[in-house]
């Protein structure tokens, strides 16, 4: 089978990234990623939208030419072209959609719009190539928290999803408490290595009922052990441990459950808060015998482009791409979603 080039571009919140894929019998190998963190956003504890388009309107020419460069290949080498069309900041989507359109319109090659959540589903094949479904997929980024059934790729089933805070923005609301930078994640992580366990009784919101999430009361009751605290220096690490303890424990037992009770074999963990060591491995612990436990490099977890091209890739295979009418969109289920109601 011939080997297919395609360039993915992803500008849907606050990075720039581009990046070649080639396919080669099918299988996904990866020609070049670029992916530029947008610092501005440290400065106001959060991305702001508005600051976040200019950004990538400053940097999506170089991104992409630099991806292109280090694939060794110009754009017409390129056999399509995939782009974030949403979920996510409408004026940051518009410069990855336009700078795609205006590629694809110019080199004559098909554009496909990418759902950033499916792209997120795709980044493990990049470094698993033998990754096919069916699995069930925890989905845990600064957005979103979702368990999903996947029996076929392009096939969705929401088992349940967060009812209030993404887990990731758990991490970050509670690492602003305990002084940290934005994103909170990776630093939480590091500061709860050191924490004591079982030094705060933190909540496990809705452990054993469903497959739905909830993250706020978990957030809230380490705001009122922090200002409890009378030496937030000595507590701060213990803190991050007794947080990240209650929210790997509900993350893990609700995909186990899902994963046992479905009789999946394979069990994808994706989207930033995969990067989490102690997530994958209280997982991988937790389904010994079972089922085994998947998850990227942690470059291919958080936000970038090469998951976009996997995604793209698939469905151009699959015979598919989008007009030039492909218009952003800041909310929306998965493609080939459906609602599943599982008895509680
Ligand atoms: O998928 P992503 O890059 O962006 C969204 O689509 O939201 O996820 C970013 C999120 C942030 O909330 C960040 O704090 C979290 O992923 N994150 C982590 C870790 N690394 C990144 N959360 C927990 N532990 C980590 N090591
Ligand atoms: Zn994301």
């Amino acid at each position: 089978m011939a080997t297919r080039r395609i360039l993915g571009i992803e500008t849907s919140c606050d990075e720039t990234s581009a990046a070649v894929l080639r396919v080669e019998d099918g299988r996904p190998v990866l020609s070049s990623l670029v992916i530029l963190s947008q610092d501005i956003h440290r400065v106001f504890g959060g991305v702001v939208p508005e600051l976040a388009s200019r950004e990538h309107l400053r940097t999506i020419g170089p991104v992409v030419d630099r991806a292109l460069a280090e694939a060794g290949i110009g754009a017409s080498q390129l056999d399509g072209i995939a782009v974030t069309a949403g979920p996510g900041l409408i004026g940051a989507l518009l410069v990855g959609l336009m700078y795609g359109k205006g590629l694809a319109f110019g080199l004559g090659k098909p554009l496909i719009g990418v759902h950033h959540h499916e792209g997120h589903l795709f980044a493990p094949t990049l470094d698993h190539p033998g990754l096919a479904p069916p699995f069930i997929a925890l989905l845990v980024s600064g957005g979103h928290t979702m368990l999903l059934d996947v029996p076929a790729w392009g096939l969705y089933r929401l088992l349940g999803e967060t009812q209030d805070d993404a887990a990731g923005e758990a991490f970050d609301k509670v690492g602003s408490l305990l002084g940290l930078g934005y994103p909170a994640g990776a630093g939480i992580e590091r500061l709860a290595l050191r924490g004591v366990p079982g030094r705060f009784d933190f909540p496990r919101p809705m452990l054993r009922n469903g497959y739905a999430f909830s993250f706020s009361g978990l957030k809230t009751a380490v705001l009122r052990a922090v200002r409890a605290s009378d030496d937030l220096e000595r507590d701060r690490a213990d803190l991050a441990r007794s947080f990240q303890d209650a929210a790997i424990e509900v993350l893990v037992e609700k995909t186990a459950r899902a994963t046992l009770e479905l009789g999946r074999t394979t069990a994808v963990l994706a989207g930033g808060v995969a990067c989490n060591r102690a997530l994958a491995e209280a997982l991988t612990v937790r389904l010994t015998g079972s089922a085994q436990v998947v998850v990227a490099a942690p470059r291919l977890n958080t936000d970038n482009a090469a998951m976009i091209a996997a995604a793209g890739a698939w469905r151009l295979g699959n015979g598919e791409h989008s007009g030039m009418d492909l218009e952003p969109f800041d909310r929306g289920p998965l493609p080939g979603g459906a609602e599943v109601s599982i008895p509680e």
